[in-house]
């Protein structure tokens, strides 16, 4: 054969090969509808801020793919995007998405919850509009907004009418698709004041910016911004806590933020005392605020109250210090040490004006009946899959960014151990009820919910530190029987119990 030939043909049936990402990037597809990317997104993949064109460099490739597909199926309407991703080939599109999620992006500061919020758009990121059903953008879209895993894209580095545009698309109905309309929920619940503020927030981050350590000793500015602070949105709950920019700069204000700081960035910020991945914010959102989700407010003007759990009658301080043991398998911090001091600062300012021993309404978690045939571990792990494992991993192992949990794990060596209240079935039933998924509480019935419960609480994780001689049998007498958990139960063959390496 004619090598000329031989080559062209080789040409038509593999029309791009590997390193043929750039050139599509470059110079296009093979139809010419199928135009250069670099045209617009620019030779980095960084965007144009100026026209609104995003940036699409090191975006994972499986939210790209995703993106593609809804321009091609039209769930996102876009009339540039649209006939470029119609024009390209399934071969192109691929190689071309490939290519694009190797270009490298500039790092940027990883701003935790535990930073300070100085304006409307900082409020939303880090701090959410709760009563509106807004969670922080960071509890999905990672530290400084940088992104998680392969369905959460970075924030940071869009510029700022493309975050908009985004924002509004979904208001609209014209962007859809997204994984469980996760995104698309709370965008409903923005207001325009609050879509602009937290544009103009993240398209404000700049690469390399220092990233703000725990700011305790400098107040927070009241600022003239449209979006209100959460707690001055009406409440659903029986108590409205004063709003955080009520603090200043005197020593008890500064208390208060660094009792606010440990309690959202727990494992770094209590390092000491805490043996897993946790942070007390997971399992009592919105800073400890809101109401069905174990609020501080509703717990620090209980006690002292007689404990059943430690069969005495508990200070606050020594309820905090069980947190640690249990919730956290760590360490109880001294009763008088500053940990404990900061964590009740907290609470206390928190209850500002509530009633010393009248339990408001929001108190705890909420608890749904057991359904009536019991629970099924079968119809739970189905939930799991369709409702919980985008977050928390298939195999309830959570998700990171750099040393930090993002999406907190729900059992193994990083998770609550079996002494915590969240291992009862009764408790996490509630919670998760309540609360999950995350931005979407109330949606599961309570059925699922228990199933659901189940399911999390059949898989192992760290020890009972009440243990009695290592045994299984003798623990589960002392401190489990008659409660609602699987502790001792023996599940696909395994006898739970014994702990995590
Ligand atoms: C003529 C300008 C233009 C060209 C050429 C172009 N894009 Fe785009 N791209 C845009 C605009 C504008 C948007 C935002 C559209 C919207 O609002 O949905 C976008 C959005 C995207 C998104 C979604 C980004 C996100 O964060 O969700 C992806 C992925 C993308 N483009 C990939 C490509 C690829 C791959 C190519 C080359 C084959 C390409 N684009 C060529 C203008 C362009
Ligand atoms: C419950 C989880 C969750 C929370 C909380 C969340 N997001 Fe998202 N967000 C998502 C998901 C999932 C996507 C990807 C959507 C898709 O695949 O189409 C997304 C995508 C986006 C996009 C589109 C990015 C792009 O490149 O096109 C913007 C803009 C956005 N989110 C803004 C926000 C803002 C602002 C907040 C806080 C007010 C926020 N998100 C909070 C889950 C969340
Ligand atoms: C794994 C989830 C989880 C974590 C993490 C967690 N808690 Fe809790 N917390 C619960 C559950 C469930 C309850 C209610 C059941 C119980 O009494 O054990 C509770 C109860 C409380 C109460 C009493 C509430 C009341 O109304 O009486 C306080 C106070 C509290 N937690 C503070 C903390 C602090 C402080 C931390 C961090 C050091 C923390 N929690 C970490 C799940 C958790
Ligand atoms: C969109 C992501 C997302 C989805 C989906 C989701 N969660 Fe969560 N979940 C979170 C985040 C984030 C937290 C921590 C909240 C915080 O720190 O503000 C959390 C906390 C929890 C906690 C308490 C902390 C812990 O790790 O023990 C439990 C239990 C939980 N989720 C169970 C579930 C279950 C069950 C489902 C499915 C029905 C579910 N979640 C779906 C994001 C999600």
């Amino acid at each position: 054969m004619n090598p000329r030939y031989s080559l062209l043909l080789l040409g038509f049936c593999t029309p791009v090969l590997g390193a043929d990402g750039l050139a599509i990037y470059t110079h296009g597809g093979a139809k010419p509808a199928a135009m250069a990317c670099a045209s617009c997104h620019g030779a980095d993949g960084m965007g144009m801020a100026a026209a609104g064109f995003p940036r699409i460099a090191g975006l994972p490739e499986a939210y790209l793919e995703r993106q593609m597909r809804a321009y091609r199926e039209g769930l996102r309407a876009n009339p540039v995007m649209q006939p470029i991703a119609a024009a390209l080939t399934e071969d192109e599109t691929r190689i071309v998405l490939q290519y694009v999620s190797t270009l490298p992006a500039p790092a940027y500061p990883q701003i935790t919850r535990a930073a300070e919020a100085r304006d409307a758009g900082a409020v939303l990121a880090l701090r959410g509009d709760w009563p509106q059903g807004i969670p922080e953008c960071v509890s999905c879209h990672g530290p400084g907004g940088v992104g998680v895993g392969g369905d959460f894209p970075p924030l940071v580095g869009q510029p700022e009418n493309y975050l908009m545009d985004q924002l509004d698309a979904w208001r609209k109905g014209t962007r859809k698709g997204d994984p469980q309309d996760l995104m698309g929920r709370i965008a409903r619940a923005m207001n325009e004041a609050q879509v602009s503020a937290a544009a103009g927030y993240f398209s404000a981050l700049k690469p390399g910016t220092a990233v703000p350590a725990q700011t305790t000793d400098e107040p927070a500015s009241k600022t003239a911004n449209a979006a209100p602070p959460p707690s001055a949105a009406p409440s659903t709950s029986g108590f409205t806590p004063p709003a955080e920019d009520s603090l200043g700069d005197d020593p008890f204000s500064q208390l208060v933020r660094q009792g606010r700081a440990l309690f959202v960035d727990t494992a770094r910020e209590a390092r000491p005392f805490v043996g897993n991945g946790m942070n007390c914010v997971n399992c009592h959102l919105d800073q400890g605020r809101l109401g069905g989700s174990g609020p501080l407010w509703g717990a620090y003007p209980m006690y002292p109250a007689w404990r059943v759990k430690d069969k005495a009658v508990d200070s606050y301080a020594d309820r905090l210090r069980g947190c640690f043991r249990f919730s956290m398998n760590g360490t109880e911090p001294p009763v008088d040490g500053p940990v404990i001091q900061a964590l009740a600062a907290y609470s206390y300012w928190l209850s500002t004006g509530a009633r010393i021993g009248l339990a408001p309404a929001g108190r705890g978690y909420p608890a749904i009946p057991e359904p009536a045939g019991g629970y099924d571990l079968v119809q739970g792990q189905k939930v799991y899959g369709q409702s919980c494992a985008i977050c928390h991993g298939t195999q309830g192992q959570g998700m990171k960014v750099g040393e930090g949990y993002v999406f907190p794990p729900l059992w193994g060596a990083d998770s609550y151990n079996w002494g915590a209240g969240m291992a009862r079935l009764d408790y996490a039933a509630a919670f998760i009820h309540t609360n999950m998924p995350l931005g979407q509480g109330n949606t599961l019935s309570p059925a699922d919910a228990w199933h659901v419960a189940a399911y999390m609480n059949s898989h192992e994780r760290p020890r009972d530190p009440r243990m009695i001689d290592g045994s299984v049998e003798k623990t589960r007498a002392a401190f489990h029987a008659g409660q609602p958990t699987l502790y001792g139960a023996t599940v696909n063959g395994v006898r739970l119990g014994a702990g995590t390496p």
